[in-house]
C-alpha cells in the first residue's frame, strides 16, 4: 500500500524579530547571525500562543469535513508541552472538532517526535487503510535573552495528514535510525528555557547524520545520485548545510550543484521562522515543495530528523504527480506578509511576559493576537482556548 503525506499546513505566530537588529542590539556583527548562523528573522510567540494553539492553527488550514470524520489518530510531537498528564493532542482534537472516536496522544523525544509520529502513523494506516492520521510538530524554542542560543530561537507548527494514496509525498519503508544517550540539549521540568552544550550538539547532529546515512546506503545500495534533494532538521539553517557538506563529495559535480541549490530552497521558510524544534524538518520540506521550480513528480527526497538526547533518522519519500496543486503557497505567502516586525525592546518584553507559574488564574489580552485560535487565560488551573472561527 502507498502511504505518505497527503496534506501539509504551517503556522507561525504573528510577530517576528529582524536578526540584523537583534545582532546590533547584542553588539554582534550581523553577518554572524545572517551568514554564520543563517537566520534572517525569528518568529516570536505572544503569551496567547502556546504549543496547543500553534498546532491547532496549523492543522486548521488543512483539515476539511472528510478529514474530520476520517482522522482517528492524532499524534502531537512537542517538547513545549503544557501539562505533565493530559496530552496536548486532546486539546487540539477538540479545537478542530474531530470525530470523537479517535486516539489522541502526545509524543516526546526533542525535535525527533514528529518523525516518530509519522512512522507510527504509517503503521496505523497499514492496519486501517481507510483512516487518516493527523501528525503535528509544534514548539516554542527558548534559550534566554543574550544567550548563545538566542539567535536560534523560534516558534511555529507544521501539521500533516498521513493517509494511503497520498497527494504529496509517498513515504518509503527503508529508513535507518540511531539512538544514543547524550546530554547535548535538554530542558529539566523546572525550567522555561533549554540547557544546551552548543558545540557538542552540533557535532552530535552531524555524527548521527553520518551514522544513519552510512547505514542507509549499506542497506539499500542507493547513493547521493538517487536524490533530487535532502531536507534536514533545521535548528538554524547553517546546521543542515554543515551536515550535507560532509557527504557532498560522494556525488558528481552535477549532483553536488543540484543538492546545494535545493538545500537553499529548502531553508527559505526556516530562515524566516527560526527553530520550531519538532516541526523544523517539515518546515524545510514545505519550503522545498513550495519554493522549488525544478523537482518533478517521481523524484526522491531524503529527510534527516534529529532530536537531541538523542535520536536520528534518515528516511525517504517520492514526490507525487501534480503535488504543487495540493499545496497552499498563497496562504503561506500571506502568513509571512501579515506578520508584524517588533523591535528588540518589544521582543524582550514579549519574551518575558510568561504565564503565572504559581497556579494563579489570569485573563489574557487577546487584541494583539489575530490568530484564529488563541489562549484566552487560565482559570482554576485550566487553560481556556478560543477558536474564533468555529
Ligand atoms: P556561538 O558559539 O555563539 O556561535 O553559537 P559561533 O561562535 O560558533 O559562531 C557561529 C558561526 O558563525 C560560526 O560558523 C562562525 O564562524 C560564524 P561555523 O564555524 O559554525 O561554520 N561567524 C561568522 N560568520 C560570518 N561573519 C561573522 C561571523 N562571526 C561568527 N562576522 C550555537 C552557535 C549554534 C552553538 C548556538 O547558537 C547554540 O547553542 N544554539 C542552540 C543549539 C543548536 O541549535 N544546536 C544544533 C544541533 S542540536 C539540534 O539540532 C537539536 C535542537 O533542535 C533541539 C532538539 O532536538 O529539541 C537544538
Amino acid at each position: 500500500m502507498n502511504i505518505g503525506i497527503d496534506k501539509i499546513g504551517f503556522f507561525a505566530p504573528p510577530y517576528y524579530v529582524d536578526m540584523t537588529k537583534l545582532a546590533e542590539a547584542r553588539g554582534v556583527d550581523p553577518d554572524k547571525f545572517t551568514i554564520g548562523i543563517g537566520q534572517d528573522e525569528m518568529a516570536l510567540a505572544p503569551v496567547t500562543q502556546d504549543a496547543v494553539t500553534l498546532a491547532a492553527n496549523a492543522a486548521l488550514q488543512i483539515i476539511d469535513e472528510e478529514d474530520k470524520e476520517k482522522i482517528d489518530l492524532v499524534l502531537f510531537g512537542t517538547e513545549s508541552g503544557i501539562d505533565h498528564s493530559k496530552s496536548a493532542a486532546v486539546y487540539v482534537h477538540n479545537l478542530l472538532g474531530l470525530n470523537p472516536y479517535a486516539r489522541s496522544v502526545e509524543l516526546k523525544q526533542a525535535c525527533y517526535s514528529a518523525t516518530a509520529g509519522i512512522q507510527m502513523a504509517k503503521g496505523h494506516i497499514a492496519l486501517n487503510p481507510d483512516s487518516k492520521v493527523l501528525v503535528i510538530g509544534a514548539d516554542i524554542a527558548r534559550y534566554g535573552l543574550g544567550t548563545p542560543g538566542e539567535a536560534t530561537q523560534g516558534a511555529g507548527a507544521v501539521a500533516m495528514v498521513i493517509s494511503k494514496d497520498p497527494k504529496l509525498l509517498l513515504l518509503e519503508n527503508d529508513s535507518t535510525y540511531f539512538t544514543n544517550d547524550i546530554m547535548d540539549f535538554w530542558r529539566p521540568l523546572y525550567s522555561e528555557n533549554a540547557y544546551v552544550d552548543g558545540k557538542f550538539s552540533n557535532e552530535q547532529y552531524i555524527l548521527f547524520f553520518n551514522k544513519v546515512w552510512e547505514k542507509y546506503k549499506e542497506r539499500t545500495g542507493r547513493t547521493l545520485a538517487d536524490f533530487a534533494a535532502l531536507c534536514f532538521h533545521t535548528p538554524y539553517t547553517k546546521m543542515g548545510w554543515k551536515a550535507l557538506r560532509t557527504i557532498l563529495e560522494e556525488g558528481t559535480e552535477e549532483v553536488q550543484e543540484k543538492l546545494k541549490a535545493n538545500y537553499q530552497t529548502s531553508i527559505r521558510y526556516n530562515r524566516r521562522v527560526g527553530n520550531i524544534y519538532t516541526g523544523s524538518l517539515y518546515l524545510s520540506l514545505l519550503s522545498l515543495l513550495e519554493e522549488n521550480d525544478t523537482i518533478q513528480a517521481g523524484e526522491k527526497i531524503g529527510l534527516y530528523s534529529y532530536g537531541s538526547g538523542a535520536v536520528g533518522e534518515f528516511f525517504t519519500g517520492i514526490l507525487q504527480p501534480d503535488y504543487k496543486k495540493y499545496l497552499h503557497i498563497n496562504r503561506h505567502e500571506e502568513l509571512f506578509r501579515s506578520r508584524e516586525e517588533v523591535s528588540v525592546e518589544k521582543y524582550e518584553e514579549i519574551f518575558q511576559n510568561t504565564l503565572p507559574s504559581d497556579g494563579a488564574s489570569i485573563e489574557l489580552e487577546s487584541d494583539n493576537d489575530p490568530s484564529p485560535i488563541y489562549l484566552s487565560g487560565i482559570q482554576d488551573h485550566k487553560r481556556i482556548y478560543v477558536n474564533r472561527i468555529r
